[in-house]
């Protein structure tokens, strides 16, 4: 347990105060407070917690993600905003809602945003999402109520409200986002972070190319790539070493409870689904996104200039990653072009290059268990 100590060790220091003489109790009462006052730091108090929000297509893996964050103290979720992206916009307000609901967590705003891609038309992906995103498991209607903000508006007036503090986690289409920066753009360098789910440096999942988030809507995420702030990119290179197997599903299955059960059902579908194709597991995408915000030392990056295609026949929506941060000089002479050296360029992305798969399992299974 995360803590310097344990509630146990604080009973038994109150026990043994309190079989004592009472009067002693004035005296140990400030000894008492102090020991409080020091175990209380070392858990995540929502003050310390990163404040988050969670921008999603909610979406299998989206609910994975989501129900590891609200169960994770190191977060402190402020809003769930929707991208159509997996699903509609409509069905993904309604999950997320859902979502929120079986957490407990109607405090945590949750709004829709965009209905289509910037330039080009809504591509979902119930085929391998279930017919309502979510494996075709039937939750329980919402307690929650929709925050009838638009999602841009929510992200704009969130971040101004918690200056440099606002972590931003986007697990869909970058649509949400692109428009909230093209809107107030005052809000770049107040924002903390941003940790992107999507892009590759090693070829699609939708093509030979494209990973499908950036696929979906990519002058979007051209936007959100070129903004200026910091930005993690944990895309397929990491998502796709990161299997959950069935040997997880059953570790999972130990333990009850509405969370974990909706969470094996869903599970259980994606690692058929994987298996079906060919795979030893499903890969966890948008929850390692949200792992990389409780846990940074889970993944490794390194930092590249990244640009997204916009235009390419057989590339729209790749990530063009430059590996080495360095472009050469062609300078015109005459009828020629000759390189006359090398230029730098800014890297504007830490790309995500390796991952700790089996801590992040375990942390993945560990949170969400028994609730
Ligand atoms: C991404 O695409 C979606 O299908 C998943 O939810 C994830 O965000 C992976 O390419
Ligand atoms: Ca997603």
């Amino acid at each position: 347990m995360n803590q310097k100590f344990s509630p146990a060790f604080l009973i038994s220091i109150t026990r043994i105060c309190s079989s004592r003489a009472r009067a002693q109790l004035f005296f140990r009462a400030p000894i008492i407070a102090l020991l409080v006052f020091f175990a209380l730091p070392a858990q995540a108090s929502p003050a310390a917690a990163r404040k988050v929000i969670i921008d999603t297509d909610p979406g299998t893996d989206d609910a994975i993600a989501i129900l590891l964050a609200v169960n994770s103290p190191e977060l402190d979720v402020r809003a769930l905003t929707v991208v159509p992206g997996n699903v509609t916009a409509q069905q993904g307000l309604e999950n997320a809602l859902k979502l929120a609901s079986l957490a407990n967590r109607c405090d945590i705003a949750v709004a829709g945003g965009a209905q289509h891609p910037l330039f080009q038309k809504l591509i979902t992906a119930e085929f391998w999402h279930g017919k309502n995103g979510l494996a075709n498991v039937e939750l329980p209607a919402s307690k929650c109520k929709a925050d009838a903000r638009f999602a841009p508006d929510l992200i704009i007036q969130m971040v101004h409200a918690a200056p440099h503090e606002i972590t931003l986690v986007p697990i869909g289409p970058e649509t949400n986002i692109a428009l909230a920066v093209l809107k107030d753009p005052s809000i770049v360098p107040l924002v903390k972070e941003v940790i992107v789910m999507g892009g590759s440096i090693s070829g699609g999942n939708v093509n030979a190319a494209a990973e499908a988030n950036i696929y979906n809507d990519p002058e979007a995420a051209q936007i959100v790539f070129q903004a200026g702030w910091p930005l993690t990119m944990v895309g397929l290179d990491v998502g796709n070493a990161t299997l959950f197997t069935r040997r997880h599903v059953e570790q999972l299955a130990k333990s009850h409870g509405p969370e974990s059960d909706f969470l094996v059902a869903v599970l259980s579908f994606l690692v058929t689904l994987s298996e079906k194709y060919g795979y030893a597991g499903a890969p966890m995408y948008d929850p390692l996104a949200v792992g990389a915000a409780i846990d940074s030392t889970i993944v490794k990056a390194q930092a590249m200039h990244v640009d997204v295609e916009t235009r390419g026949d057989f590339s729209r929506g790749e990530t063009v990653a430059n590996r080495t941060n360095e472009v050469e000089r062609n300078v015109l002479h005459g009828e020629r072009y000759i390189i006359e050296g090398l230029d730098k360029v800014q890297p504007n992305v830490e790309v995500c290059t390796g991952v700790d798969s089996e801590r992040f399992m375990q942390l993945l299974i560990g949170r969400v268990q028994g609730k």
